[in-house]
């Protein structure tokens, strides 16, 4: 396979505590005949995008990860690397950075594309945008327009703002970056900046670097509660 110069970070390093009383993080739940996280990675690995699709799961879930993927995914499993997630979602996030630096040749023009674990529904032609926009930009995330009126309130009990609604966007992910500009920004954060800055996109608007928009989709939808199970299901059946 050609160069490509882009790497998929998939982020299933989390609890999924929201999910409630499961035996397991809810990357691992099945939704039809698969893992939902199976069925995110072969969303990347079908683009043939990228030189690594990395998997960034809880330590205890490595070889297990490893496992599934080999069951439920034979023909990708081994183009798939498994690698131990961190404490925080951007700690995940420097855990690839880390894993790619240490073991790829990178060069200011490296893409890392990341995406949560928990949105199967990603598509193609997402994940190629967001490898177009961030070769651009430097760095993009994927979102859709605000459906719902969004107010501000700052005590929790009455309004302060009605921000206007065509100007607001729902993030999704993928978030995708140049790899060494996201590794810069991300190790000059101060032990504050990373207590607050829980989103790299975040980080990048903090240090002034433009973040492009990707038009997302409304199936892309992010697994979180259990009635989110339901929806997937239906989706998937869709
Ligand atoms: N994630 C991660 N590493 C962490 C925390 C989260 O890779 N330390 C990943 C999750 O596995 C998920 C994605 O980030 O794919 C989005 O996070 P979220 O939906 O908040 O997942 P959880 O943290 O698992 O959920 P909860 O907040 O309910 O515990």
């Amino acid at each position: 396979m050609s160069r490509q110069n882009a790497f998929a970070a998939i982020l299933a390093g989390g609890s999924g505590t929201r999910m409630g009383n499961s035996d397991k993080p809810k990357q691992f739940l099945m939704l039809g005949a698969k893992p939902i996280l199976v069925h995110t990675v072969e969303k990347f690995c079908a683009t043939g995008s990228f030189d690594a699709v990395l998997v960034l799961c809880p330590k205890a879930w490595v070889q297990q990860t490893r496992d599934l993927l080999k069951k439920y995914s034979p023909a990708f499993a081994s183009s798939v690397e498994v690698v131990e997630g961190g404490a925080t979602r951007n700690d995940t996030v420097a855990n690839a950075l880390a894993y790619v630096e240490a073991n790829y040749e990178v060069d200011d023009d490296s893409i890392l594309v990341t995406h949560d674990a928990v949105r199967p529904f990603v598509s193609c032609r997402i994940i190629e945008d967001n490898l177009i926009s961030a070769r651009e930009h430097g760095a993009c995330d994927t979102v859709i327009p605000a459906t719902d009126t969004i107010v501000e309130s700052v005590d929790g009990a009455k309004f302060c703002s009605i921000p206007e609604r065509s100007k607001l966007y729902q993030g999704q992910t993928p978030q995708s970056f140049k790899l060494r500009l996201l590794s810069s920004l991300m190790s000059s954060l101060t032990d504050d900046e990373k207590g607050v800055l829980t989103d790299a996109c975040k980080i990048c608007v903090l240090r002034g670097e433009p973040v492009a928009l990707v038009m997302g989709d409304p199936s892309n939808m992010k697994i979180t509660y259990p009635q989110d199970m339901r929806l997937a299901s239906a989706l998937l059946e869709g």
